[in-house]
């Protein structure tokens, strides 16, 4: 368990997490809040947002223009993105990464690698993509890591960053306390990298929905044997090409097609 500046106790200075956007603001409320909010209050990361627009080179501030050859849709200006990461990085092997939907899919195991690398050289600098694209020649100049969130377009880079930066912040050490650990989370080893199982609180009956009754046995082997069991039965209904996990003998309780109700 960890609390408080515990990843900071030998003094290492906080890992800093610098993104670059055209929407400061929309970044800046976003990583107050909640678990990213509370791991920078804590010490555990530190962010930078930066407005691309600082870094515009006419008087106008313009960041964007048509693309050469024609074609609906504006195309983000190579020269503030290249400066702003330029000012900005500490390390020139600084991993950039720029969202968007031509990247690689975001996943868990991208995450770790973030996460290693963020550890590794306490510096990640996300650059959030904007209108129809980004001068191909910011990619080659600041060596860009492409990254997406999934195959639809979103309006902007923005809250894929976010998504990017909140996966990697829960994720360094002492960041998350017991209560919201992501332990056997859906997609972690412990869960075979399929889907966690179905979880219940109070109260124990609710508009005539019971609890399966194993989990009110009190009995901890079967209840976890019960767990395992959802979660693979979930994963293999609901993402067949996540499921590689052996069903576990089952034990103790009902899953919930056949829970009673009461
Ligand atoms: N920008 C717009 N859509 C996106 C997506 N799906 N992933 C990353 N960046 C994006």
């Amino acid at each position: 368990m960890s609390s408080g500046t515990e990843a900071n106790d030998d003094h290492a200075p906080a890992p800093v997490i610098r993104v670059l956007t055209l929407f400061p603001e929309m970044v800046r409320a976003v990583l107050a809040t909640s678990i990213p909010g509370r791991a920078e209050r804590q010490g555990q990361v530190r962010y930078e947002v930066t407005d691309i627009r600082d870094f515009a080179v006419d008087k106008h501030r313009t960041v964007d223009d048509t693309a050469y050859g024609g074609g609906a849709g504006m195309i983000m200006m190579a020269p503030p993105v290249v400066e702003a990461v330029e000012k900005v990085r500490e390390r020139s092997d600084a991993t950039v990464i720029l969202t968007t939907p031509q990247g690689e899919r975001f996943s868990e195991q991208l995450t770790l690698d973030l996460l290693a690398d963020l550890q590794a050289k306490g510096e990640l600098i996300l650059v959030c993509g904007r209108y129809k694209g980004i001068d191909e020649r910011a990619r080659e100049l600041v060596a860009m890591r492409e990254v997406s969130i999934g195959d639809y377009v979103l309006s902007g880079g923005e809250l894929p960053a976010l998504v990017v930066v909140d996966a990697i912040v829960r994720r360094l050490p002492g960041v998350l306390h017991d209560e919201d650990s992501a332990a056997n989370d859906s997609f972690t080893a412990d869960r075979d990298g399929g889907l966690d199982c179905a979880w219940y609180t109070k109260p124990p009956v609710y508009r005539g929905l019971g609890v399966p009754e194993v989990l009110m046995s009190g009995h901890h082997a079967n209840i976890e044997k019960w767990r395992r069991q959802q979660a693979v039965e979930r994963t293999r209904e609901r993402r067949p090409d996540l499921a590689t996990a052996e069903e576990p003998e089952v034990k103790g309780g009902k899953g919930r097609k056949g829970r009673d109700r009461t």
